[in-house]
């Protein structure tokens, strides 16, 4: 990935309109709620997290999380690289960065959940250490972990 510096950032009053811009390719639009959607969820939900994804200054993704029923997990609720963004290593840095700061958070357990479907992100997320726990959610979504 050369020089570029992936990060998590907060999003701003100055920032929310440009994120909330950010798409995934429209085949990929089953797979993830529109950043605006997350964020109005967010507003409804206290615990939830949300940052945006940046590629030096550009911002090129949304990740957002919520603590599990248990306390020891961590649900990743959101998350994609815009569509002319991807395929450069700026997802798996993103959830890198994720991963790496739950454990100091008290957190045992990343999970999240997936439509199955061609183009989904089940491969990148088995790429990333996540398994399959075989649960399917009441929504049609597949259930993946990683033990921290
Ligand atoms: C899934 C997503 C976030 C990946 O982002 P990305 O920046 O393109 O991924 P990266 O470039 O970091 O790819 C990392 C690795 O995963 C692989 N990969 C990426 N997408 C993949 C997919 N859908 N299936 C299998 N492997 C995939 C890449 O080839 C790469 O492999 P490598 O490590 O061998 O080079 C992005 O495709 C996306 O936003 N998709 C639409 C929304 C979505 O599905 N979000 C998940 C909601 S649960």
């Amino acid at each position: 990935m050369g020089e570029t510096t992936v990060s998590l950032q907060e999003v701003t009053a100055e920032t929310v309109r440009t994120i909330c811009e950010l798409a995934p390719h429209g085949a990929q639009s089953g797979f993830v709620a529109p950043n605006a959607v997350s964020i109005a969820q967010a507003h409804f939900n206290p615990a939830a997290v949300f940052r945006a994804i940046y590629a030096d200054e550009e911002p090129v993704g949304f990740i957002m999380w919520r603590p599990g029923d248990d306390g020891a997990s961590c649900f990743l609720w959101r998350f994609m690289i815009d569509g002319r963004h991807q395929g450069r290593g700026y997802g798996r840095e993103a959830i890198a960065l994720w991963l790496k700061v739950l454990p100091s958070q008290g957190y045992r357990l990343a999970q999240t959940s997936y439509v199955p479907g061609d183009g989904g992100p089940h491969g990148f997320y088995l790429a990333q250490g996540f398994v399959d726990t075989g649960e399917t959610r009441a929504n049609g979504e597949r259930v993946m972990e990683l033990a921290l």
